[in-house]
């Protein structure tokens, strides 16, 4: 079997933080998102793997390399437009050929492997298999109505009225009858060509598509609420390692990760929390679902529930920092000088909230 990972398209529901950065090399738990895509994939024994990209090909291109990293080769496509996921199998087809394969969103995060997914596909005389998961707000994904066999009866795309909720997951396994599929079908109402359709296709015309109902937890990291949530959740999971230098007058939780090079200096740091390479932390305190990346300097301030990207500086902050996302190289600090005022330096769609 192949791999194809889809890490094209906007991201503009993520701006700022993506307004000049592909959404998928954002990190959770400090590792992009893509990255434990690659990782899922190829622990469930696949090692041939494309990657769509668009816009921002080139900076993920830099971040992935050849894949020898992590023990796969990998391909780039080069999607002439983000014109939906379909579209992008229809422009991958010459690397696919007539092999089966899995799909993977490079936004998605799902709890646990996809190995058990990917034997149950590959046993099995399916043409696909697509994941699902019960949500609270189907009309935001693709959404399958089931038959009382548990058989799909059909699917539809972003629904204003969603006949179930179960959501279509990121995950999607494929053989050769894709192809006829996404030929097929047409641009739908957002001038996509959606994989929700082609999928629809196949079972209109009798070909066995077989549902799996996902029970862990799953996020699509579009939007910033959900880029903490998956933190939460890659966080609690994440198993503890230190390999950077903790001083005596620090206490540190036994489920905090310290990595290579970071320093944590007369400090609190409660879990589950992960302090990047060569970050410093001195005089503060971190709060548990706390990931902060590489090179960052936290000085006599207080951050908790939050993501802080590479090359921070948050400096003398008395005000604790909660539920945020910060991107890179930003710059945050207090001072007493009169008259009290804020003064902001901010990149565009940026929010605050004082209170
Ligand atoms: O996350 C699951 C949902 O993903 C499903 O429930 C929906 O049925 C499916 O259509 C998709 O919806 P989204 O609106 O969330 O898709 P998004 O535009 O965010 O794209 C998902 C990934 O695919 C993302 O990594 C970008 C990439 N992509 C997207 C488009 C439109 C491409 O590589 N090429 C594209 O043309």
């Amino acid at each position: 079997m192949k791999g194809l990972i889809l890490s094209g398209g906007k991201g503009t529901r993520l701006l700022p933080l993506t307004y000049r950065r592909a959404k998928q090399l954002i990190p959770v738990a400090n590792e992009p998102v893509l990255f434990r895509v690659i990782r899922a994939i190829r622990d469930a024994g696949i090692t041939d793997i494309g990657i769509v990209i668009g816009d921002t090909g080139a900076e993920i291109r830099e971040a992935v390399g050849d894949g020898s990293r992590w023990g796969v080769k990998i391909t780039y496509i080069e999607q002439s437009a983000p014109a939906g996921l379909a579209h992008a199998v229809k422009e991958s087809l010459h690397f696919l050929g007539d092999e089966r394969f899995v799909m993977f969103l490079g936004d998605n995060v799902i709890q646990g492997g996809i190995s058990p997914l990917i034997q149950q596909f590959a046993n099995s005389n399916w043409n696909s298999q697509i994941v699902l998961k019960r949500v609270p707000n189907p009309q935001q994904f693709g959404v399958a109505e089931l038959n009382g066999d548990g058989s799909i009866k059909r699917l539809v795309e972003k629904p204003k009225n969603p006949p179930s909720d179960l959501a279509l997951v990121g995950i999607y396994m494929f053989d050769h009858h894709i192809r006829e599929a996404v030929h097929a079908i047409r641009p739908s109402f957002r001038g996509e060509l959606e994989i929700t359709d082609a999928i629809q296709w196949l079972v209109e015309h009798g070909y066995a598509v077989h549902p799996y109902v996902h029970e862990g937890w799953w996020i699509d990291t579009g939007k910033m609420a959900d880029m903490l949530s998956a933190n939460d959740h890659v966080l609690e999971e994440l198993v503890p390692r230190v390999e950077g230098t903790i001083d005596e007058a620090s206490k540190i939780d036994p489920r905090v990760t310290v990595e290579k090079g970071a320093q944590i200096i007369n400090s609190t740091v409660r879990g589950p929390t992960i302090i990047g390479e060569n970050t410093q932390i001195v005089n503060s305190y971190i709060g548990p679902f706390t990931s902060i990346y590489h090179n960052v300097i936290v000085e006599n301030s207080e951050i908790e529930h939050t993501i802080v990207l590479e090359h921070c500086r948050i400096i003398n902050v008395g005000t604790r920092i909660q539920d945020s996302l910060i991107g890179r190289n930003a710059y945050i600090t207090q001072s007493d000088r009169k008259p009290k005022s804020i003064n902001l330096n901010l990149g565009d769609y940026s929010q605050i909230d004082l209170v």
